[in-house]
C-alpha cells in the first residue's frame, strides 16, 4: 500500500515536469504501475517515434532489465517478438536489431521510454514491457499488460530550406534541414536545381556539406549546405533539396529563388530623329523592377512616354517633338530600391528613313522597274542595231547593183538576164 501511495505521488510529480506527454493514469496490479502516453502514438515513416514510459515494480523487486515486445494487440508476445533487451546477449528481432534506444539507461530509474528509428508502417502495432530483476534472489520477471500502441504512417514531413537575402554577383550559403529529430541512419541529402522531376544543368551546383548536430543522445539534426555564387539568371528559378531516408523513404522541398538584381539598361536601348520627331527608346531590367526616368523632360511641355512590363523588365519609349536640337544624346536614368543605372543614348539621324518608310514592298516596285526598263533599252538597242545591220548589207548591194548597172551598161545579151 505505501509503495502504491509512493508511486502515485511519484507520477503526478513526474507528470508535472511538462515532457510534452500527455500521460495515461498508472495501470497497476499488486504494486507493479506503468504509466504510458494516452492514445495511439502517431509517426511519420523514415522518421522514429519515441514510446514514454514509466514503471514501478512490486515491493522488494530490484530490476535488472527492460524488455521491450511488439506484438498483435490481442496476442500473448513471447520471445520471438522481442525488439529490445538491455541485457546484449538475448536475442532480437532482426528488423529491430539497432533500431530501438532506452532514453534513460539506468533502469532503475523507473524510466522505459525507448526511441524506436528508421520508421516504415510495419513498425505500426502494440509495445508491451517486462522488466527482469530478483525478487528474494530469485530471478523473476514481470510483464505489464497495458501496451503501447504506435501507428506509423507515409512520411509528409518535408524538409526545411533556408535561404538568406539573395543579391546579385555574391556568394550565398542555402541550408536544408531534414525533417524529424531521430537518431537512426544518416540520412541522404542532395540539392537539385530545378523543380521536382527535372534536372537544369544550365546552373550545377557547387560545394555541399552534409552536417549532423548531435542534440541529445537520441536526437541528431542533419543539414546540407550549398554554396554558390548567384547570378543574375539565377533570379526566378528553382531548387530543390530532396532527403533520402533508408527503405527508399524520400522527402523534397523546391524553393524559388528571389535574388536581388541591380537595375541595368540594356544595350538595345536607342534614340532616332526622323525629321523633327525624337524617339527614345530605353529598356531596364532589375528585382525588384525599376522605373525609368527622362531628365531631359524636365523643359519639355509635350511629349508622350509608354511604358510595358514584363518580368522583370521595363521597355519606356518617348516620343518628342523638337525643333532645334543640339543634343547628340538623350540621359535615360533607371532605378529601384537597390540602385541606379544611367545611360545616354546617341541620336541617330535617319534622313533615309522616309524612302525606307514604304519598307520592302517599295524596294522590290523600285528593282522591277528598273530591271524591266532595263530589259526595255536593251531590247531597244538590239533593235536598233538590228535595223542599222541590215540597212548596211542593204547599201552595198544597191551600190553594187549601180556599180554593175554602170559596169554593164554596154550592151550584152546577159543584161537584160540579170536585171
Ligand atoms: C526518461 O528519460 C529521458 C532521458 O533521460 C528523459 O528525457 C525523459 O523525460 C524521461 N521520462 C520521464 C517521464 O521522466
Ligand atoms: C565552384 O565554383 C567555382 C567558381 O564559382 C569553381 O571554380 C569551382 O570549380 C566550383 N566547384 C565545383 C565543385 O563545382
Ligand atoms: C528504391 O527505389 C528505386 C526507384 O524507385 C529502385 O530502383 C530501388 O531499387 C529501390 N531501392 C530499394 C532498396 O528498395
Ligand atoms: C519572390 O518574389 C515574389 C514576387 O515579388 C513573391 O511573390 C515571392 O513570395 C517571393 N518569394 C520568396 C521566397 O521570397
Ligand atoms: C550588347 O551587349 C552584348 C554583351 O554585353 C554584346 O554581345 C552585344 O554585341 C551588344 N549589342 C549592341 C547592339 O551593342
Amino acid at each position: 500500500m505505501f509503495v502504491l501511495i509512493w508511486a502515485t505521488l511519484l507520477f503526478s510529480v513526474r507528470s508535472n515536469a511538462d515532457t510534452g506527454v500527455d500521460w495515461r493514469r498508472p495501470f497497476c496490479d499488486r504494486g507493479y504501475c506503468i504509466t504510458l502516453s494516452k492514445g495511439e502514438i502517431t509517426a511519420e515513416a523514415g522518421l522514429c517515434v519515441v514510446i514514454p514510459c514509466l514503471f514501478t515494480t512490486g515491493y522488494g523487486f530490484i530490476a535488472q532489465h527492460i524488455v521491450w515486445y511488439k506484438c498483435e494487440a490481442y496476442e500473448l508476445c513471447d520471445d520471438s517478438d522481442i525488439i529490445f533487451n538491455t541485457n546484449r546477449n538475448n536475442e532480437v528481432q532482426s528488423g529491430f536489431k539497432g533500431r530501438v534506444s532506452l532514453l534513460e539507461p539506468d533502469v532503475n530509474q523507473g524510466n522505459c521510454s525507448i526511441i524506436v528509428n528508421d520508421l516504415t508502417e510495419f513498425d505500426s502495432g502494440s509495445y508491451q514491457l517486462r522488466v527482469n530483476g530478483f525478487l528474494n534472489g530469485r530471478e523473476v520477471g514481470y510483464t505489464f499488460y497495458t501496451r503501447a500502441r504506435v501507428s506509423v504512417k507515409g512520411l509528409t514531413q518535408r524538409p526545411t530550406v533556408m535561404i538568406p537575402p539573395l543579391t546579385e554577383g555574391q556568394q550565398t550559403t542555402l541550408t536544408c534541414t531534414a525533417p524529424g529529430l531521430c537518431s537512426g541512419s544518416d540520412p541522404e541529402i542532395t540539392w537539385m536545381w530545378g523543380g521536382a522531376g527535372e534536372t537544369d544543368s544550365r546552373t550545377t551546383g557547387n560545394i555541399t556539406a552534409f552536417k549532423t548536430e548531435d542534440l541529445t543522445a537520441v536526437t541528431q539534426r542533419h543539414s546540407s549546405t550549398l554554396t554558390f555564387n548567384l547570378l543574375a539568371e539565377h533570379h526566378g528559378t528553382d531548387i530543390t533539396c530532396k532527403v533520402s531516408f533508408t527503405n527508399n523513404i524520400t522527402t523534397e522541398e523546391m524553393v524559388t529563388l528571389n535574388v536581388t538584381l541591380y537595375p541595368k539598361i540594356l544595350n538595345s536601348s536607342k534614340c532616332e530623329l526622323q525629321s523633327v520627331v525624337l524617339t527614345c527608346v530605353c529598356i531596364s531590367e532589375g528585382f525588384p523592377l525599376p522605373t525609368i526616368k527622362w531628365p531631359l523632360l524636365k523643359n519639355q511641355a509635350e511629349y508622350s512616354v509608354t511604358t510595358t512590363v514584363s518580368n522583370h523588365r521595363v521597355n519606356s519609349t518617348l516620343t518628342l517633338t523638337v525643333k532645334e536640337h543640339s543634343n547628340t544624346a538623350v540621359e535615360c536614368v533607371s532605378s529601384s530600391e537597390v540602385g541606379e543605372a544611367k545611360a545616354n543614348l546617341i541620336i541617330v539621324t535617319s534622313e533615309r528613313r522616309e524612302a525606307d518608310e514604304h519598307g520592302p514592298c517599295a524596294v522590290l516596285l523600285w528593282t522591277v522597274v528598273a530591271v524591266v526598263s532595263l530589259i526595255v533599252n536593251v531590247l531597244c538597242i538590239i533593235l536598233l542595231m538590228f535595223l542599222w545591220i541590215t540597212r548596211k548589207k542593204v547599201k552595198p548591194n544597191q551600190e553594187d547593183r549601180t556599180y554593175m548597172s554602170l559596169k554593164k551598161t554596154d550592151p550584152s545579151p546577159e543584161y537584160d538576164v540579170i536585171v
